[in-house]
């Protein structure tokens, strides 16, 4: 894990206490300086920003790798296209998961998770575990259904970092989307949230609430009910294929994270989840090669000039005024 000394650890507590007072939006500061615990790392992600803004068809740094640990899953949420992923379905060897982590050096999270559940992967410990070992944050999102005590124990004790559990709603809401009672997850994380008080209080605990026409009236309802329970709830507008083609560039593209699927396919971007757009293999190229290969300056140059392939044209998200969006830099009132 990257150490800071005191001079950078008071700069970065300053630099975000500012944040916090000025930002239009206190939820994106939130996120920006857990994402970013250091200066060097927000200097890194300033740096890809800039990148982005001035269109270059190469980025910095790589920020962040997402191991799909697996694409298989316990449940079949209506708004979710891993539902009808085409594409093989498999568990991540944890031999690749280290070879990829291995070479990966000041991330600022390695994110435990694509599309698919990722506590159905029997050797998930030894995944986190790995990371841990190598120095990495390690960022977990899960639907919660599966999480019993004794593998929430299992999870802590081998070092995961942050956890995000997936809930869009209350009630009849949520069981609409996810199929499953809401009182199971909400009693799992409150479970969990007592086994992390005993064995490591400074787990970061999150909510991601996937907002659409359906969950949106029940935002600051939500927001009231677990906002003091939890460190951060990020609202997530849904992804759609609408027919409203793109206009302007991605920046997911500059923001320098890659995705591994579970086979070592490795992808730009999580929309891309039947790997259309892929760009290597890990288990033979390198991360840091991959960042700036023809292949990720190709793409970064066709929406430079405004020229999208049919994935990145049709990509939109559910728009509200309510929410910041993810992947066209959309902002919200706060
Ligand atoms: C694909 S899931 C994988 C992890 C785990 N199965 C879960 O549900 O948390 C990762 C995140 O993507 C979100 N998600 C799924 N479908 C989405 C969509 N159409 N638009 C936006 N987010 C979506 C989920 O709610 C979850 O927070
Ligand atoms: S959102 Fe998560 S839990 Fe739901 S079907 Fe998709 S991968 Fe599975």
């Amino acid at each position: 894990m990257q150490s800071m000394n005191k001079v950078e650890a008071a700069l970065h507590s300053l630099a975000r206490l500012a944040a916090s007072k000025v930002a239009r939006n206190r939820q994106v500061a939130d996120v920006v300086f857990d994402r970013c615990p250091s200066m060097t790392d927000l200097a890194r992600s300033a740096l890809n920003h800039a990148a982005f803004i001035l269109k270059l068809p190469k980025t910095f740094f790589l920020t962040s790798v997402m191991l799909e640990v697996t694409n298989t899953c316990n449940l079949k949420c209506r708004f979710c296209p891993a539902v009808n992923l085409k594409r093989k379905k498999g568990f991540m060897d944890v031999g690749l998961a280290g070879k990829v982590l291995k070479q990966c050096k000041n991330l600022q999270y390695v994110y435990l998770y694509d599309w698919g559940e990722p506590l159905l992967h029997p050797e998930l410990d030894r995944i986190i575990e790995t990371a841990t070992r190598l120095g990495h944050r390690t960022f977990m999102v899960t639907n919660g259904t599966l999480l019993v005590p004794e593998l929430s124990e299992k999870i802590i004790a081998a070092g995961l970092s942050t956890i995000c559990f997936s809930i869009d709603g209350i009630d009849e809401t949520y069981e609409y989307f996810r199929g499953v009672e809401y009182d199971l997850v909400r009693e799992n994380v409150e479970r969990f949230l007592k086994v992390k008080e005993r064995l490591n209080p400074d787990l970061r605990v999150e909510i991601n609430y996937v907002v659409s026409e359906l969950s949106e009236g029940a935002v600051e309802r939500f927001r009231e009910i677990w906002g003091p329970k939890v460190d951060h709830i990020t609202f997530q507008p849904m992804l759609t294929y609408q027919n409203v083609p793109r206009r302007r560039p991605c920046r997911e593209l500059w923001k320098g994270t890659l995705v591994v699927f579970w086979d070592g396919t490795v992808v730009a971007c999580c929309v891309d989840y039947e790997g259309l757009l892929a760009v290597g293999d890990a288990k033979k190229d390198s991360m840091n090669a991959l960042l700036n290969s023809q292949a990720m300056v190709r793409l970064r140059r066709g929406h430079a000039k405004g020229n999208f392939c049919s994935l990145c044209s049709y990509c939109s998200e559910y728009e509200t005024s309510e929410i910041d969006g993810r992947f066209d830099g959309r902002l919200a009132k706060e």
